[in-house]
């Protein structure tokens, strides 16, 4: 845990969809980390209801937010296309920064970042939400226990019918579907365990099985990484029975994370769950995720205060939009969609 928070941070919550809900009941049940002080939407009913709880300011310009002094930090959970300019304009107008995933949508747009928050003595950070659950939290506390890590392996498969907000069925398929939009969520856990490393090779394939959307909705990704090391993903937004795996081979045996919330290594459990966290794990919705989103918050506040914190930040947090970068290049030259049958 992060050290106590001083005063909370007075944030501007930018996007009021389908993702606002979680981050504002976390700061509803985090109020000495975070006070949301501005909601900003372009449609005025969504900032007025995301805002009214808070008896926040409701607008629908951030640039009115940003001329607000007990406005320190944004929170961006805006369509991804709008991430890179916005983050960009809260760090220039002096403001912290908390960006869902992914951070930008070009690695070179997340260098731009990370150098004007670097410039500005700020914080940008990386809504990277599930590496703030205890089970992940955990192995990375004992993983230097366990011998050298020779290879890790993902999966994250869940169910869409269809594009889940309007701007998922125009993203093209070079902007990507499923590696901008899920890919972030794996590849930080794989940069995670992978410490300061960058794989030096990355090849991906990617498909689409279904017609709602222009991008891919299945990928695998394999990476090596210095040392021998290597690394698997396989994200689907096309799996009915939700299936969600990480399993790390070490020299000591077997680190495994069931459901983002089951630890066990060489079967043992070390961490398991809150009683109703865990509801129906093979179902949508099938599992509470808002403690992880009320960890991030806290984490973000601590950072954002210079105490220790868990959040992706500045370096970190572009590396991971170039690795995508990669992804994204080998998926186009990989597409499993060309080959015949
Ligand atoms: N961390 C997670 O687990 C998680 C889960 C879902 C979505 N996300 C991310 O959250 C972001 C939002 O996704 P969503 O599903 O809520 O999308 P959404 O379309 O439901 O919400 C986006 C909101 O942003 C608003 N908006 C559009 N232009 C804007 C602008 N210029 N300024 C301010 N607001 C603007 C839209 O009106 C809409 O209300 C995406 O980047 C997505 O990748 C993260």
């Amino acid at each position: 845990m992060p050290d106590p928070v001083v005063k909370p941070v007075g944030v501007a919550l930018i996007g009021c969809g389908r993702i606002s809900g979680a981050h504002l009941a976390a700061a509803a049940a985090v109020p000495d980390a975070v006070r949301i002080v501005a909601t900003v939407d372009p449609d005025p009913a969504a900032a007025q209801a995301a805002a009214g709880p808070f008896g926040a300011a409701a607008l629908t310009s951030m640039a009115d937010a940003l001329a607000m002094p007990e406005v320190e930090a944004v929170l961006i959970a805006s369509p991804n296309a709008l991430h890179g300019e916005q983050a960009l304009a809260a760090l220039a107008a002096g403001r912290h920064a908390l960006v869902e995933k992914p951070l930008a949508e070009t690695g070179a747009q997340a260098r731009l970042l990370e150098a004007e928050a670097a410039k500005r003595g700020l914080v940008l950070a990386a809504g990277h939400t599930y590496r703030h659950n205890r089970a992940i939290v955990t192995l990375l506390d004992r993983m230097p226990d366990w011998g050298p890590l020779r290879a890790v392996s993902v999966t994250s498969c869940v169910f869409w019918d269809g594009p889940q907000a309007p701007w998922w069925a125009t993203r093209s398929p070079e902007d990507g579907l499923i590696l901008s939009l899920f890919a972030p969520h794996s590849l930080d856990f794989v940069q995670l365990v992978m410490g300061a490393d960058d794989p030096l090779r990355v090849h991906a394939e990617a498909a689409r099985w279904q017609p709602g959307w222009r991008g891919e909705d299945e990928a695998m990704i394999l990476m090596a990484y210095p040392g021998r090391r290597m690394a698997s993903v396989h994200i689907s937004y096309n799996q009915r029975s939700v299936f969600d795996r990480k399993v790390l081979h070490f020299a000591g045996g077997v680190a495994e994370i069931e459901d983002g919330e089951v630890l066990k290594w060489n079967g043992e459990v070390l961490v398991s769950p809150s009683e109703g966290v865990l509801i129906n794990p093979r179902r949508m919705g099938g599992r509470r995720t808002g403690h992880f989103f009320e960890q991030q918050l806290r984490e973000f506040a601590a950072a954002v205060r210079g105490a220790p914190h868990r959040c992706p930040t500045g370096h970190d947090a572009a590396r991971l939009i170039e690795l995508i970068d990669q992804v994204k290049a080998s998926a186009r030259a990989n597409s499993a969609d060309a080959i015949r049958g």
